[in-house]
């Protein structure tokens, strides 16, 4: 089986193909994700909420990142694997975003990145990747790196002015170089109207169905996260239910002397 390029992922959208995508963190899920026939993988920096127990993304590291990379990349035989840099692994200069973005390819073994922003700041870090050969995934609305700067986690572009920056950062993505851009948290409108004007993929998470593709976090999907759950996440199984069920279950074979039974014993 060969693995999908970005240029397979940019293809998608001039065929009228959408793109499947979800986040993975670890070698079982991915082999999970990638044999269930997803297009793209992304190993988000929602590693910070979804899988360290952290309030934001905000303290994911490079080296924190580039470990879940390897352990998702070393399981995906089609799926694209996007590796998400961390807050601070390429805000502080475009030097250093050369050099991290390289870790996810050479070390991590993704196939291309994902950061945040469109703004001058953004595109110059983007160009700069791309002209090093390292495919970029921009990322516009929402961008939960910039959580204390949005004064929380609110949809972006309900204004007519954030909507028209926002359209405009995207345009200045697919010029940076970028071959896919994340649309998070912005009305349907909106994300109709910047999928209409890109030639690239858009790939959207809370933001309407009109988008070339959708992401959603792992354990939203799988229903392994419980407790508030965003208007935007549709959970297609009850994981959380089930292993809880199973893990009551074997406590309670232990606790009684049923497990192991003659099944599970060498004789
Ligand atoms: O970190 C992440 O999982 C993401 C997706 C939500 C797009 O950035």
């Amino acid at each position: 089986m060969t693995a999908l390029t970005v240029t397979d992922i940019r293809a998608m959208k001039a065929a009228g193909r959408r793109i499947a995508a979800v986040t993975a963190y670890d070698h079982p899920s991915a082999l999970l994700a990638d044999a269930a026939g997803l297009d793209l993988i992304l190993v988000g920096d929602s590693l910070g909420t979804a899988v360290q127990g952290l309030a934001n993304t905000l303290p994911v590291t490079m080296d924190q990142m580039i470990y879940h990379t390897a352990m998702v990349a070393r399981a995906a035989r089609r799926a694209l694997v996007v590796g998400d840099m961390p807050f601070m692994s390429y805000q502080s200069s475009v030097e250093a975003a050369v050099a991290n973005g390289g870790r996810f390819l050479s070390e991590g073994g993704a196939a291309a990145v994902k950061l945040e922003g469109g703004h001058e700041g953004a595109l110059a870090r983007i160009r700069a990747l791309v002209e090093a050969g390292i495919p970029v995934m921009g990322h516009v609305g929402l961008t939960p790196q910039s959580v204390h700067a949005m004064g929380g986690y609110r949809v972006q572009g309900k204004r007519e002015a954030d909507a028209e920056r926002i359209v405009r950062e995207a345009r200045d993505l697919e010029a940076a170089g970028a071959f896919a851009v994340v649309l998070e948290g912005i009305p349907e409108k909106l994300a109709k109207q910047v999928t209409e004007a890109l030639s690239i993929p858009t790939i959207g998470i809370g933001a309407g169905v009109h988008c070339d593709g959708q992401v959603l976090v792992w354990h939203d999907l799988l229903g392994l996260s419980e407790g508030h759950r965003p208007k935007f996440v549709k959970p297609y199984a009850r994981l959380a239910a089930t292993i809880r069920r199973a893990l009551r279950a074997y406590a309670r074979e232990v606790a009684d002397g049923t497990f192991p039974g003659p099944d599970h014993t060498y004789h």
